[in-house]
């Protein structure tokens, strides 16, 4: 091997990882603490977010709600549901809307049409849904495209 490779690697590595922690609106960093699932099931049902909502494999009272878009969440997925995709698709619904259901159905403008709560919901409240609904993801491997369609 070169005798200048290890160096060249090094400071390749060193680039990448300054390069990383440049972007202000980088995610590094950010955790919340771990929330209690119980209690996550607790404010699920308070905030009403069954109106919209089912789980998979999940009894939940209905709501009856004028043409609710259910969406259900949990179930299996190709991929981690992963803590910061949950909180976002909580605290920022619009920024990313769920696969598997047409446009017109879960959004209007390019907006979710999902409610905002981001003035009504405590961080502990946040937290604990999280830890509730990461309970219900059950990551398959994705040996065939497996989408879930509106009911
Ligand atoms: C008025 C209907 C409505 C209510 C009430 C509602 N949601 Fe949603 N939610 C939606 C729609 C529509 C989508 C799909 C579009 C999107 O991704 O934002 C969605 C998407 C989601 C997703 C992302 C699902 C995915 O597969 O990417 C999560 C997580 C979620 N909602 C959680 C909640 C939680 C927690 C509550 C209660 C605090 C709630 N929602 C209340 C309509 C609603």
């Amino acid at each position: 091997m070169n005798a200048r490779a290890p160096l060249f690697l090094l400071f390749a590595f060193l680039i990448t990882i300054s390069g990383c922690n440049q972007n202000p609106k980088s995610e590094a960093g950010f955790r919340l603490p771990d929330g209690n699932a119980i209690q996550g099931r607790e404010v699920f049902l308070y905030m009403q977010c069954n109106q919209c909502h089912t789980i998979a494999e999940t009894e939940l009272p209905a709501i009856p709600f004028a043409d609710p878009p259910y969406v259900e969440l949990g179930g299996r997925v190709a991929t981690v549901k992963t803590y910061g995709d949950l909180v976002t698709s909580i605290i920022n619904p619009s920024h990313k809307l769920a696969k598997g259901y047409a446009k017109e159905k879960v959004s209007e403008d390019g907006k979710s049409k999902m409610y905002t709560y981001n003035r009504h919901m405590t961080i502990q409240e946040l937290i604990d849904l999280v830890a509730f609904l990461q309970s219900h993801y059950d990551v398959v491997p994705p040996q065939f495209d497996y989408r879930i369609y509106p009911h």
